[in-house]
C-alpha cells in the first residue's frame, strides 16, 4: 500500500472552541438523557432523570452535588484540589455541582483554609474551575456564606490529629496559625460551645451594613466568574442561622427579639442578592434545630418561640420565595449542641416535603442520607422534592449518576473519554421486551481495554479489519 492509498480518517477532532487548550468537546451535558428514538428505554425516563430549567438555565438531571467545605484553599482561592475534585464531579453527570461554603468576609470562613470571595484576586482562582466545567457542558454555582460564631477554627482533621495526640482543649484557631479569634462575630455575645468554641462578639449596626455589602461585592464577582447559579447559606448554625435562631439571637434592635426581626437579615441580603443576580437563586437553611426533646415544643404556651423550628422555617420560605428565591435546600441542625438528631436515610426529607406541601413558588430540594438510586429516583417520583443532594455518597461513589441511569434502566450520556466503561448502560433496548439483547451501545464495543478499538456502524459486506495480528505490518 502506498502512502497516498492510506485510508485517511478525513474529520478533525471534535474540540470546544474558545477553550485555552484542548479539550474533546462532549456530544451533550454528561448525565443527561439520550434520546429516545436512538434508546427506546428513555421514552419514559426516570423523574430523577429528568432535566430541569431554571431562569434559563437548564440543569440535565435531578441529581446534585451538595456544598461540601474541603478547607483546602489558599487564602480563599480555590487551588488545584478543587480543579480535580469538583472537575472529577463534573466528568460524571451530576446535574448540578455547588461549591462549598465560601465567605464573603476573612471572618466568615470556618477555618483560614476555607473558600473565600471578598476581594477580587480571587476570582481567577473559581474562573479556571467554572470555564472548565462549561467546557464540558456541567452546571456549577456556589454557596456565599458567613460562619458567624463557629469561625476561626480548625479544619476537622487538624483537630482529629490533635486529640489523637493527646490534645484536649478549645477549638479556637489563634492569631498564630491565621485564625481571629478577637474578630469572631455573631448576632449576640452566645458562645456556641463555651470553653471549646470561641467567645463572639455582637456586631454592631455598622458590621451587618459592612455585611450586607460584602455579599453584593461578592454577587459581583460570582457574576465575572460566570456561575450558573448561587446559594446563600443559612443552615448549621452559621451566622444566617444564628440570626434567625431565637436561642443564638438575644438582641434588642431591630435585628432580634420578634420573629420579624429575626429574620430580617436574611431576607435584606436575599433581595440585594437577588436585585443582582438574575440566574438561579438558592437558599439553605436548617427547618429545624433538633430540640424538642431537650426543650418542648417550638411554640410555647405563651405564643413565643423556643428554639428555630418547622412552622417558623415555613414562613420564612414563604417569603424567600415571595423575594424570588428559586429553591430551597432543606437541611436542619447546627446550631445548638443539645440537638437531638433521629439520623436515618432521607432523614430530613419530611421537612423537605412539609415545605414542598405549605410553600408556594419555590422548588425543593431535599438532602441527608441519600445514597441510593430508587430512594433518589422515588423522591421526586413521588413529589416530595424536586431534586436531591447528596454529599457524602458523592465521596465514596462520584459515579452515582450513571451508576443510578444504569441501575433504574435508562441511558444517559457520559464523557466521551469514559464512554467505554458504560457500555452496559448504552445498550439500545425496549423495555416492553425484555427478550431483546441488540448490541448497539453508543457506537463502543464491549472489549475490555482495547485502546482505540470502535465498533464501526453496521454495513453490508464483511466487517473491516481492525487490527492487525502482527505489529508493524
Ligand atoms: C465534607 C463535608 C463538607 C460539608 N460542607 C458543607 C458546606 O460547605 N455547606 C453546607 O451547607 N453543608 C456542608 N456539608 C453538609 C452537606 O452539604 C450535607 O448537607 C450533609 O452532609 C448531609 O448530606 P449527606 O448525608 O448526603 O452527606 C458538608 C458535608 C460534608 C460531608
Amino acid at each position: 500500500m502506498t502512502k497516498s492509498d492510506q485510508p485517511i480518517f478525513p474529520y478533525p477532532p471534535h474540540q470546544v472552541k474558545g477553550y485555552h487548550e484542548f479539550l474533546p468537546l462532549q456530544t451533550q451535558p454528561i448525565g443527561s438523557l439520550l434520546p429516545s428514538d436512538q434508546y427506546p428505554q428513555n421514552e419514559n425516563p426516570p423523574k430523577l432523570f429528568e432535566p430541569l430549567t431554571i431562569r434559563g438555565v437548564e440543569f440535565p438531571n435531578r441529581a446534585w452535588v451538595a456544598p461540601m467545605c474541603q478547607y483546602s484553599s489558599s487564602n480563599g482561592q480555590a487551588t488545584d484540589h478543587h480543579l480535580v475534585h469538583l472537575g472529577s464531579m463534573a466528568m460524571r453527570g451530576w446535574g448540578s455541582i455547588m461549591i462549598e461554603a465560601t465567605a464573603v468576609v476573612p471572618e466568615g470562613r470556618i477555618t483560614p483554609e476555607d473558600s473565600g470571595l471578598w476581594e477580587d484576586s480571587q476570582i481567577d482562582s473559581f474562573k479556571r474551575i467554572v470555564d472548565y466545567v462549561h467546557g464540558i457542558k456541567g452546571v456549577i454555582g456556589i454557596q456565599l456564606a458567613h460562619a458567624g460564631r463557629k469561625a476561626s477554627t480548625p479544619a476537622p482533621w487538624n483537630l482529629r490529629l490533635a486529640v489523637e495526640g493527646g490534645y484536649d482543649g478549645g477549638n479556637v484557631v489563634g492569631e498564630e496559625n491565621g485564625g481571629w479569634p478577637n474578630n469572631v462575630q455573631a448576632p449576640s455575645a452566645i458562645s456556641f460551645n463555651e470553653g471549646k468554641y470561641a467567645n463572639p462578639v455582637e456586631s454592631s449596626l455598622e458590621y451587618i451594613e459592612n455585611l450586607k455589602k460584602a455579599f453584593a461585592d461578592a454577587v459581583e464577582r460570582c457574576k465575572a466568574i460566570g456561575f450558573d447559579y448561587i446559594e446563600i447559606h443559612g443552615a448549621h448554625g452559621y451566622l444566617l442561622h444564628e440570626y434567625v435562631d431565637p436561642l443564638s439571637n438575644t438582641r434588642t434592635d431591630g435585628y432580634g427579639g420578634s420573629f420579624e426581626n429575626r429574620i430580617k437579615l436574611p431576607l435584606e441580603i436575599t433581595k440585594l442578592v437577588r436585585d443582582k443576580w438574575d440566574k438561579p437563586l438558592f437558599y439553605r437553611l436548617s427547618a429545624t434545630d433538633w430540640l424538642e426533646d431537650t426543650l418542648g415544643p417550638e411554640k410555647t404556651e405563651n405564643g413565643d418561640y423556643a428554639w428555630w423550628g418547622i412552622e417558623q422555617t415555613t414562613i420564612l420560605t414563604q417569603k424567600l420565595a415571595d423575594l424570588g428565591v428559586d429553591l430551597i435546600d432543606v437541611s436542619s441542625g447546627g446550631n445548638d449542641i443539645r440537638q437531638k438528631v433521629q439520623v436515618g436515610p432521607s432523614y430530613q426529607l419530611p421537612f423537605a416535603e412539609h415545605i414542598k406541601k405549605n410553600v408556594k413558588n419555590i422548588l425543593v430540594g431535599a438532602v441527608g442520607i441519600i445514597t441510593d438510586a430508587h430512594q433518589a429516583n422515588d423522591i421526586i417520583e413521588q413529589g416530595k422534592a424536586d431534586v436531591v443532594l447528596l454529599a457524602r455518597e458523592v465521596l465514596r461513589n462520584v459515579d452515582f449518576p450513571l451508576q443510578s441511569a444504569l441501575q433504574l434502566g435508562t441511558a444517559v450520556n457520559p464523557a466521551v473519554q469514559y464512554e467505554r466503561a458504560w457500555t452496559r448502560m448504552l445498550v439500545k433496548h425496549d423495555p416492553n421486551n425484555v427478550h431483546q439483547t441488540t448490541r448497539s451501545q453508543h457506537g463502543v464495543t464491549e472489549v475490555q481495554g482495547e485502546e482505540g478499538e470502535k465498533k464501526k456502524p453496521n454495513r453490508r459486506g464483511p466487517p473491516p479489519e481492525i487490527h492487525s495480528a502482527v505489529p508493524g505490518v
